[in-house]
């Protein structure tokens, strides 16, 4: 983890090459690494904070982690109309205005390419949730979309940590770079270099295509992002993975923020409640280390292109 004390005005705007300081925080990401800052570097005013930490788990709103979309300004996961609704949405337009204001200064490589994706407020106790293995967020595992494949492109996400009192618990393992050359191919990845390769293969997604003609929601799913799926699922069933040495432990504390390439470093929410996200697809050709990417890692292990 790399903690980053140099973010407010007088030592992040004032230097005088911010562009290659911002380079080298990418690299860190890219590294596997995760930034962490001691408080919030964007700003989230007191009373969006306090009418999010303070709200009675009774209220219907906070049944589920909320979602919002800041691209069409909604918000999901609401369990039906409530009269907090509107607040709520306001704060998350807010959150992500300024979230995203800060992170492309602070990630300046990546902002210019870069596609605003979900952010969330996560109200809900991680520790004992009763969820299936695939959903369950205390098993190590990489982030991938069933409904969003990015083709390549990568997750990165910003979390901070709303609870008052109480810190968010994670573990986290060797970043893809690492554990793709061990486990890839345990994992299937000849199988899907081997459709890849296949001319057969636009006649297997014809039912995607059908149904995008049809006006439904199939995303169009290329190899690189079925592996992903797949290596989500294995990671959350693999034992021996789960139960190997070497993950470290991190809990951080109330107010504080930290950023991590979620696709490429495993992770796992032990306990926590009370966290805002938000996330942000970065285009492949503003990587800093390409080299580092999935994509460009399981590539070279299959020999083959996995990209639509
Ligand atoms: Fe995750």
């Amino acid at each position: 983890m790399v903690e980053v004390t140099d973010y407010t005005a007088a030592g992040w705007t004032v230097p005088a090459n911010p562009d290659e300081r911002s380079r080298g925080y990418c690299a860190r990401l890219e590294e596997g690494q995760i930034l962490f800052f001691a408080g919030i570097p964007y700003e989230l005013p007191a009373a969006d904070r306090d009418l999010l930490i303070g709200v009675r788990q009774t209220s219907a709103a906070y049944h589920k982690n909320i979602s919002y979309r800041p691209r069409e300004d909604r918000i999901h996961g609401l369990d039906r109309a409530s009269a907090d609704a509107d607040r709520l949405r306001a704060i998350m337009n807010a959150y992500s205005r300024n979230v995203t204001a800060f992170a492309a200064d602070f990630l300046r490589p990546y902002a210019p390419g870069w596609k605003l994706d979900f952010a969330s407020f996560r109200s809900i106790e991680e520790r004992g949730r009763d969820l299936p293995l695939k959903q369950r967020n205390d098993l190590l595992h990489t982030d991938a979309f069933p409904t969003r494949p990015t083709n390549g492109n990568r997750i990165l996400r910003v979390f901070t940590n709303l609870n008052p009192s109480e810190p968010r618990v994670w573990l986290t393992g060797e970043p893809f770079d690492v554990i793709a050359p061990r486990l890839a191919s345990d994992a299937g990845l000849a199988d899907h270099a081997a459709k890849a390769r296949s001319s057969l293969r636009p006649i297997s997604r014809l039912p995607g295509r059908v149904g995008s003609a049809l006006g439904l929601p199939v995303p169009d799913r290329s190899p690189y992002d079925s592996f992903m799926l797949g290596f989500h699922d294995y990671l959350k069933a693999n034992r021996a993975f789960q139960e190997a040495p070497g993950k470290s432990r991190w809990e951080f504390p109330p107010n504080s923020t930290w950023i991590v390439f979620t696709d490429s470093v495993p992770h796992a929410v032990l306990s926590g409640r009370l966290a805002l996200e938000h996330t942000y697809i970065i285009s492949e050709e503003d990587l800093v280390l390409p080299e580092k990417s999935p994509r460009h890692v399981l590539e070279k292990l299959a020999g083959t292109s996995l990209r639509n």
